[in-house]
């Protein structure tokens, strides 16, 4: 079944790549951007986690994507493939929120642990109706993660699992004390405790999790968060503490958020949380009809980004929410799921999710890394749906070939961006007009790393019209600039198995002048930018 839908996959992509129509090419003057950086005045630190990724049983997510197995051709270490664990690393993915999503409310974690050989063959009705062969649990999650050298996240079942169940997970996984479980665990392989960072109860309870009211939801998630303990001897201090995320937003209404707020206000001393989720996807036309993932034009294009973009408000009204409970931001938002979701590829099975990427979708993961870092104050985490072969990817696989997509590059621009210190800028970003569709052409980031290293991230939405950057920065006078850019020919331009580099950040180099940086923004771009 795999191979057959990612072959189809291979096949699809290269008709796709024949038979994209370019946009019309308009020789434009490219606009002129003055942008200030005001490096005298840092901000919030940019948690890192906000480069989370998500790997949910769904389709080729994990079986073919992360799993194939020990006895598999394809190069792996104890069935982990190689080849994308490599592709992983140089990404530095801080967690992985696993095992779903709608799966994690079906997930029992038992069918996961002991001999792969006597595991139970059960079902995901959710993605597909197809067999789960329970082969990847929790060691294997573990193992993946210390190969990639990422921390958990993991996603528990609060739709049909017990309070017992998930208590009894996290003793196996992280008590050190010789009780059963961790006698079990220890000669399932693992005589140390596992390390779970993030605690996540429960996911989308107001829909495949069960469809809850809030206030049922909250009283479910108070048992939920006082008795999932994490044992772990060194998780006890508050610094290296689990963080327990609450689900929030419904993408509807915002009751969620208000009542779990309300309810960790009026908290008594048993339990706590430190974050609340937000789900917030890009759906180019509406959920019936989302739109393809190649072969589109620029009307597709201004519309995903002009509905990308609602992510600023998304994230503005669920703060204020949460202001009103929370004003010394004690709690954090956590995107944990987000990302452009389109039609499916065509002849794929549709509960696999399965989408091409595009350099759109590169822009589109820069603008939402950009909302994400200037809200670093509230917003503690995100992690993008999802990882491999599922939405918007940052790795796709056909049987033992593997690429990797325009929006992995963009993770692999902003490495520099991670725990770096959020530095204010301003610009007059100008406009791109699309039919009534008015938006920011210029997006613009500024933050300096930890050994005090300036760093740029722009993008040029535009995709007619370059953009010509002067930039001043207070406190510094530019000597050097140099960076990469991410761009193509089309806007649904990507990469495919037997074209892996349709789409690849070239180096580029700005020009300095009076302590002051020029360089040229290309159109529909994302660019990264070291300034010395
Ligand atoms: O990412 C795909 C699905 O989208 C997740 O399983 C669910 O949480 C959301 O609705």
């Amino acid at each position: 079944m795999f191979l057959k839908a990612t072959k189809r996959i291979a096949a699809l992509a290269t008709a796709a790549a024949v038979s994209v129509q370019p946009l019309p090419a308009l020789a434009q003057q490219p606009a002129s951007v003055r942008l200030e950086v005001k490096a005298n005045q840092p901000g919030s630190k940019i948690s890192r986690e906000i480069f989370g990724q998500f790997a949910e049983h769904l389709g080729s997510g994990i079986y073919g994507g992360i799993w194939v197995g020990p006895e598999s051709p394809i190069h792996n270490v104890r069935g982990i493939r190689s080849d994308v664990v490599a592709a992983l690393r140089a990404i530095r993915v801080p967690n992985v929120r696993w095992p779903g999503g709608c799966f994690g409310d079906n997930y029992h974690w038992r069918n996961g642990v002991g001999p792969r050989g006597q595991r139970p063959a059960t079902l995901n009705p959710d993605w597909g109706g197809v067999i789960e062969p329970n082969s990847f649990g929790t060691h294997e999650y573990f193992d993946f993660l210390d190969q990639i050298g990422a921390d958990a996240f993991i996603s528990e079942n609060i739709g049909s699992g017990s309070v017992q169940e998930g208590s009894d997970w996290f003793e196996y996984m992280t008590s050190d004390k010789p009780t059963t479980l961790a006698k079990e665990r220890a000669a399932n392989g693992h005589p140390t405790p596992y390390n779970v960072k993030y605690l996540g109860l429960g996911n989308e309870s107001w829909g495949c999790g069960g469809a809850m009211s809030p206030d049922h939801y909250v009283e479910e998630m108070k048992r939920f968060a006082r008795f999932t303990r994490n044992y772990n001897p060194a998780q006890q201090a508050p610094a290296s503490a689990m963080k327990r995320i609450a689900v929030g937003w419904d993408g509807g209404n915002s009751d969620y958020t208000d009542a779990v707020m309300k309810a960790w206000k009026d908290k008594v001393w048993s339990w706590d949380l430190e974050g609340v989720s937000l789900h917030g996807y890009t759906i180019p036309n509406s959920w019936e009809k989302k739109g393809p993932s190649v072969g589109f034009g620029e009307d597709e294009y201004a519309k995903a980004i002009r509905a990308t973009l609602n992510m600023k408000e998304w994230i503005a009204r669920q703060s204020a929410i949460m202001d009103k409970y929370d004003p010394d931001r004690k709690v954090g938002l956590y995107v944990d799921e987000w990302g452009i979701w389109t039609d499916p590829n065509p002849g794929s099975n549709p509960g696999f999710l399965q989408q091409q990427n595009t350099l759109r979708d590169a822009l589109i993961a820069a603008l939402n890394l950009d909302i994400f870092m200037r809200n670093s104050d509230r917003v503690r985490g995100a992690n993008i749906a999802q990882m491999i072969n599922v939405l918007q990817a940052m790795i796709l696989t056909d049987g033992p070939r593997m690429l990797v997509t325009p929006t992995y590059h963009v993770y692999r621009m902003y490495v520099p961006f991670q725990d770096a210190t959020l530095i204010s800028v301003s610009l007059d970003a100008g406009t791109y007009a699309y039919g009534d569709i008015r938006l920011p052409a210029v997006d613009a980031v500024a933050a300096r790393d930890e050994s005090g290293m300036l760093w740029l991230a722009l993008v040029n939405v535009d995709p007619n019209r370059g953009a010509q950057i002067e930039a001043s920065i207070e406190g510094l006078a530019a000597r050097s600039a140099s960076g990469e850019v991410l761009t193509a020919a089309t806007v649904d331009a990507h990469n495919t198995f037997d074209r892996q580099n349709q789409v690849a950040p070239r180096h580029f180099i700005g020009r300095t002048s009076g302590g002051r940086l020029f360089f040229k923004l290309p159109p529909k771009s994302v660019a990264v930018v070291e300034v010395r």
